[in-house]
């Protein structure tokens, strides 16, 4: 899960070329910066990759959707429904933004349950947000049906799953907006960053206002000499962040497709196993591979074989806490269904750099834990 893996001279080339000039600012500084935007031209290449009219850079994915949260102007004080299964951020930015988080039940994709989100929708409730957890899409046909039926916004966290899609069309485009992240351990990373991404011009107006104090970046206007459009607050990305991005962006399908083979090799060793069942993926090949997870059949098998997987020396994804638990913590109720699941769940990490000797220990790992139970 890790572009941070293939840093190397692009990058550093990219880097240079801004420290060079030593405008790290994404706007003005027109004559110093000799024609280089990189923040701009990341969010170009960006919206290219992913296929959507708008992109904006911002300082990181829980910013993302922040920004996104406030540029559709919704009511505040309203429900917003997510899901109980996603990183912590996901519930704090909906509490930032004014709005009240209910959580959703997730199923065998470990990504909400269409079943429980109509069963969760209310007359407050204003938007959701589907999150596409661990490289793999939420059943965002079905989500974005009933979205449609109930006339709900829709903003997509895919924070977890960059350049992920679900039947040929990427994953973050099929809400109202989109939100990524480049955090240190995403697929791609720029250090500190994140994306929001739409079609609708008057939405990226809200967002580019909002993630910069209200300016409206007027071409030929000074900062000092602009009208505040809205009220807003900082989330700009940087130039060295943009150029981090520029490099990495170009490398992203091929780290996605050493991804996948690496998953391809350990799950073809592991398939017949019949004690495990495999996570449900609604589009198998759009998914970037970034974890192999599977569920056995109860808590007390599940956590057995994860220490058996730990006594030859590999370590199973940690998913409950910062993903689960803190959520329940923050908002209250009950999710026996997405409980049931998580505990019967073993996700083991793919990295996009693995050896032979790797990926032969972890199957050898996973084949002894199978047999131990
Ligand atoms: C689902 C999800 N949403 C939001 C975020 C927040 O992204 P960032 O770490 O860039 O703030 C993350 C980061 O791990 C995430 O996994």
């Amino acid at each position: 899960m890790a572009g941070r893996e293939v840093f190397g001279e692009e990058e550093l080339n990219e880097v240079v070329e801004v420290l060079k000039r030593g405008v790290l600012f994404r706007y003005g500084f027109e004559k110093e910066r000799e024609g280089v935007f990189k923040v701009s031209e990341f969010e170009k290449n960006f919206a290219e990759y992913i296929g959507s009219k708008f992109a904006l850079a911002v300082s990181s994915g829980s910013a993302a959707l922040k920004v996104a949260l406030e540029s559709l102007n919704l009511p505040k004080g309203k429900e917003i429904i997510t899901s109980c299964f996603t990183f912590v951020a996901t519930i704090e930015a909906i509490e930032e933004a004014g709005f009240k988080p209910v959580l959703c039940e997730i199923d065998e994709t470990l990504n909400i349950d269409p079943n429980d989100l109509e069963r969760k929708i209310s007359e407050n409730t204003v938007a959701i947000i589907p999150v596409h957890m661990m490289g793999s899409a939420s059943k965002i046909d079905r989500i974005m049906e009933i979205a449609k039926e109930k006339n709900l916004k829709v903003i997509e966290d895919n924070c977890q799953s960059t350049g992920a899609s679900f039947k040929g069309k990427k994953l973050g485009t099929f809400g109202d907006i989109g939100c990524f992240s480049f955090d240190y351990v995403k697929v791609m990373t720029t250090g500190e960053g994140g994306m929001v991404v739409t079609n609708d011009e008057e939405i990226y107006k809200q967002a580019e206002f909002y993630h910069d104090h209200g300016h409206p970046h007027l071409q030929g206007v000074g900062r000092g000499e602009e009208k505040r459009e809205r009220k807003g607050f900082n989330f700009r990305m940087n130039e060295i962040q943009g150029a981090i991005g520029l490099a990495q962006l170009k490398k992203l399908n091929s780290i996605i497709e050493r991804q996948k083979e690496n998953k391809k090799t350990i799950k073809e060793e592991i398939k017949n196993i019949e004690l495990l069942k495999f996570r449900e993926l609604p589009d198998p090949d759009g998914e970037i591979a970034t974890f192999l997870a599977f569920f056995l059949p109860d808590k007390e098998k599940t956590e057995k074989f994860k220490s058996k997987m730990k006594e030859n020396g590999v370590n199973p994804a940690i998913l409950n806490y910062w993903h689960f638990t803190a959520n329940v913590e923050s908002c209250g109720g009950e999710y026996p269904q997405s409980q049931d699941i998580l505990d019967r769940c073993v996700s083991i990490e793919i990295k996009t750099l693995m050896d032979e000797e790797t990926i032969n220990k972890t199957i050898d790992a996973i084949k002894k834990a199978a047999s131990s139970i």
